[in-house]
C-alpha cells in the first residue's frame, strides 16, 4: 500500500514563491551581467579579439569577404597588393561599404562615398574621415583579424562605439 501525500499550500505562500522566483530570475540576469562586465570576453591587449575570417583560398585576388569584427561589419579585401581589411561601417551616415573592384574603391552606395582600398582614407563623397583599418596576419593559409591599427580613432566615430 502506497502512502499518499498531500501538499496544502496557501494562496498567501504560493505568491511569494512566484514572487521569489522572479526575483531569482532577475537577479540571476544581473548576475550575468556583473560577471560579463567583470570579465569580458578573452582579449588580446588592445582590446581586440583575432578573429579567423578566411582562408586565402576563399578570397582570390579581385575579390572580397564582409567579416564581423568586434561586433562592427568589416570588409577583407584581396587587391593586387595584397590582403586589406576595414571596417565597412561607413563614417558618414552608418551604411555598409563594399569593395568594388571594377572601380578599385570600397563604396558605400548611401551617398555615393569612396574610399581607397588599400588606406581606407576617402576619396570623394560626404564621408568626414576613413574606413578605420584592422590589422591582419596569414598564416596557415588563412586571414586573421588581429585588432583595429588605431584604436583611439575607432573610438572617436560615433558608428563604431563599443568596437574599441
Ligand atoms: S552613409 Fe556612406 S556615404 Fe553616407
Amino acid at each position: 500500500m502506497a502512502d499518499k501525500i498531500t501538499l496544502t499550500i496557501t494562496r498567501r505562500k504560493l505568491t511569494e514563491i512566484l514572487i521569489g522566483l522572479v526575483a531569482l530570475f532577475l537577479a540571476s540576469g544581473l548576475v550575468a551581467a556583473l560577471l560579463k562586465y567583470l570579465w569580458p570576453q578573452t582579449q588580446a591587449a588592445g582590446g581586440t579579439s583575432e578573429v579567423k575570417i578566411a582562408t586565402v583560398d576563399e578570397v582570390p585576388t579581385g575579390s572580397a569577404k564582409k567579416f564581423t569584427f568586434n561586433t562592427k561589419a568589416a570588409v577583407l579585401l584581396h587587391t593586387p597588393a595584397g590582403f586589406r581589411a576595414f571596417g565597412a561601417v561607413c563614417t558618414h551616415l552608418g551604411c555598409i561599404a563594399y569593395w568594388k573592384p571594377d572601380e578599385n574603391v570600397i563604396y558605400c552606395p548611401c551617398h555615393i562615398g569612396k574610399y581607397d582600398p588599400n588606406t581606407g582614407a576617402v576619396l570623394s563623397g560626404p564621408p568626414p574621415s576613413p574606413l578605420p583599418a584592422i590589422n591582419i596576419a596569414v598564416r596557415e593559409g588563412a586571414v586573421y583579424a588581429l585588432s583595429w591599427k588605431d584604436p583611439n580613432y575607432v573610438k572617436s566615430i560615433s558608428f563604431y562605439a563599443g568596437a574599441a
